[in-house]
């Protein structure tokens, strides 16, 4: 295989695990060039990338910017905190005034699931998800993926739990679409309020107890609780919810195993993982935003390079 199946990144369901291994083969070449004195390559030199966001980012937006840079893009940088929407101007309207400037690649987030699947179909440039609602975030779990790849030796056969605040996780659901496409056993575990009912029909197990979890899987990605989705109160305190899931090193460390501890930030240190958590050994946390970079390179380039069959 030497092109994508998709011409857009929407999400990881319409990808074919070939596709993930075209793109994680893509970025270990990537990355062996990033980390080179002389850094940026032509890849992309004559395309132009927007990158709108109209939700608020600091990994993805930089990360995005900076494969963009490496591979010679030239680039125009939207928030819409800034733009005209605050005016009232739609989301086809703002993006069909951008793409008429000529542009070829678009990268969005955008707090309304779907908002990257509705854009595909009104528009002619490729798309890249960056992030739509509690929707999919495929380039982090395709950056998660390779890090437990880069980490364990591989991905399939692994156990691998997702531990947090599932219900409204983007990060979560491309997750299990990516793990399980690898080979890998997903579990999730968390509260049963932030569970989504009916999950287990994704083929994933359900855990309410942290220990539990920890115990059976090989790799933990800790995600945070999304605060600024949550209309109503899904537990009594943050307090009580660190008492119940959030990851010290003593757990950790009577486990008496080896394990990967994930999370795909923003961090709320003392809450979900505690710092010394955070900054130990069994933290891949910064390798997940080195390899960010790599992966996003591979993914432009090849969806550049994608042809019509
Ligand atoms: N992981 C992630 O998407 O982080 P940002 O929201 O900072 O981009």
């Amino acid at each position: 295989m030497t092109q994508l199946s998709v011409k857009h990144l929407l999400g990881i369901k319409d990808l074919k695990e070939e596709d993930i291994q075209l793109i994680f083969e893509t970025a270990d070449n990537f990355k062996t060039i990033i980390n080179r004195p002389i850094k940026k390559v032509p890849s992309l030199r004559d395309i132009t990338v927007a990158n709108l966001f109209f939700e608020n980012s600091t990994r993805t937006r930089i990360s995005f910017e900076l494969a963009q840079k490496r591979l010679s893009a030239d680039t125009i940088n939207f928030a819409s905190s800034s733009s005209s929407v605050s005016k009232g101007e739609t989301l086809i309207d703002t993006v069909k005034n951008i793409l008429s400037m000529k542009v070829d690649m678009v990268v969005m987030r955008h707090p309304s699931p779907g908002a990257c699947v509705f854009l595909s179909k009104h528009i002619d440039a490729t798309i890249l998800n960056a992030g739509d609602g509690t929707h999919e975030h495929p380039t982090q779990a395709l950056l998660d993926a390779y890090s437990i790849k880069e980490s364990c030796g591989d991905v399939a056969g692994k156990k691998v739990a997702i531990i947090g605040d599932i219900l409204h996780s983007r990060v979560a659901l491309s997750n299990i679409y990516c793990l399980q496409k690898l080979g890998a056993e997903v579990m999730v575990c968390g509260p049963s309020t932030l569970i989504p009912r009916h999950i287990e029909q994704l083929g994933v197990k359900v855990e309410h107890n942290l220990r539990k979890a920890l115990e059976w899987c090989d790799v933990a990605n800790m995600l945070r609780i999304q605060l600024e989705r949550q209309d109503i109160k899904y537990f009594p305190s943050l307090r009580e919810y660190s008492m119940q899931y959030g990851l010290t090193i003593d757990l950790l460390d009577s486990l008496g195993k080896d394990i990967t501890i994930m999370h795909p930030g923003p961090i709320n240190r003392g809450v979900e993982i505690t710092s010394e958590v955070a900054d130990s050994d069994y933290s891949i946390i910064l390798d997940q935003v080195e390899n960010g970079v790599a992966i996003r390179m591979a993914c432009m380039f090849l969806l550049a390079n994608h042809k019509d069959s």
